[in-house]
């Protein structure tokens, strides 16, 4: 099996840059928290930003990029690990591509095809080794992380710059997320975790979701994670799910678009103001 990047079947290199992207994983420890929601509209923020983007489905056991944004990939990261094509020619373009001025990529994942968590470690580790190489021809590069905390699932994470855990205020979302942040520091403490809370009812209930998880944290991790920002809750993201559009193409002064816009502004400024502002 092979997932390095070599030449395209056409002869031509990849573009690649100096400056590797900003890779963002996107955790929730939980499933049904909005991960996949907040990951294809952070997608969108990021390509409108003017940021050349790759959004990749690492959620391999319950793939669902694809049907939230639409489209029917001819390939995908499951014939990449079976080792049928490359990595990068496994990639799908939405709204024209990464490089259009509201497009960015897709590398989709394929349900049913067997979890992350099945995949020997060492294709899990060459799938992350990969997918940094990747990153040299991409501004943003994010990636919707399986639920879980597995040993998988913590490999690619290791491979980001920066983890975004999505939480709500039910408790079990909470204290997975406090697991996923627990694990992430073992497993990858060079990787920065952030705390964004999705379905918020209120500003001041999501604030609050967010001061247990960062009050848990800094009690038994000794660490304070800072806050991407604060999505409430809003049916216009149903209604963008059902039209498998992104709320960003679909109603971009939508209030839950907005919040995404603001956290994608957090997470590429790298926080000094969020960190502050969580203090
Ligand atoms: N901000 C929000 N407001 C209202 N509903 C939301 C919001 N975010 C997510 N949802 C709902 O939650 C469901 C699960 O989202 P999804 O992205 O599939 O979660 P996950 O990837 O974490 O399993 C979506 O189908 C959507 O209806
Ligand atoms: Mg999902």
């Amino acid at each position: 099996m092979n997932f390095a990047l070599g030449k395209k079947p056409d002869g031509r290199t990849p573009r690649s840059r100096v400056t590797p992207a900003t890779v963002i994983a996107v955790a929730s420890g939980k499933g049904g928290v909005g991960k996949t929601w907040m990951s294809c509209t952070l997608a969108a923020c990021f390509a409108k930003m003017g940021r050349r983007t790759l959004l990749v489905d690492g959620d391999l056991g319950l793939a669902n990029v694809d049907v939230q944004l639409g489209i029917a990939p001819e390939t995908d990261l499951a014939a990449v690990i079976a080792g049928w094509v490359e990595l990068e020619d496994a990639v799908t373009k939405v709204n024209g591509g990464a490089g259009s001025p509201v497009g960015f990529d897709v590398l989709p994942g394929r349900s049913g095809s067997g979890a992350l968590a099945g995949l020997p470690a060492e294709e899990a580790s060459r799938l992350a080794a990969s997918l940094t190489a990747l990153a040299l021809q991409y501004d943003t590069v994010l990636v919707d992380l399986g639920a879980g905390i597995e040993d998988n699932v913590m490999r690619l994470a290791r491979a980001c710059d920066r983890c975004l855990i999505v939480a709500n205020d039910e408790p079990t979302s909470m204290t997975d997320a406090y697991a996923f942040i627990k694990v992430l520091r073992g497993y990858a403490p060079s990787v920065q975790p952030w705390i964004s809370i999705n379905m918020a009812d209120t500003r001041v209930a999501g604030r609050r979701t967010y001061e247990a998880l960062a009050r848990a944290s800094q009690t038994f991790l000794g660490f304070r994670p800072p806050m991407a920002g604060i999505v409430l809750r809003d049916p216009k993201v149903r209604e963008a799910i059902r039209q498998q559009k992104t709320i960003i193409s679909m109603d971009p002064q939508a209030q839950a678009a907005l919040d995404a816009a603001q956290i994608a502004e957090a997470l590429i400024r790298g926080g000094a103001e969020s960190i502050a502002q969580s203090a």
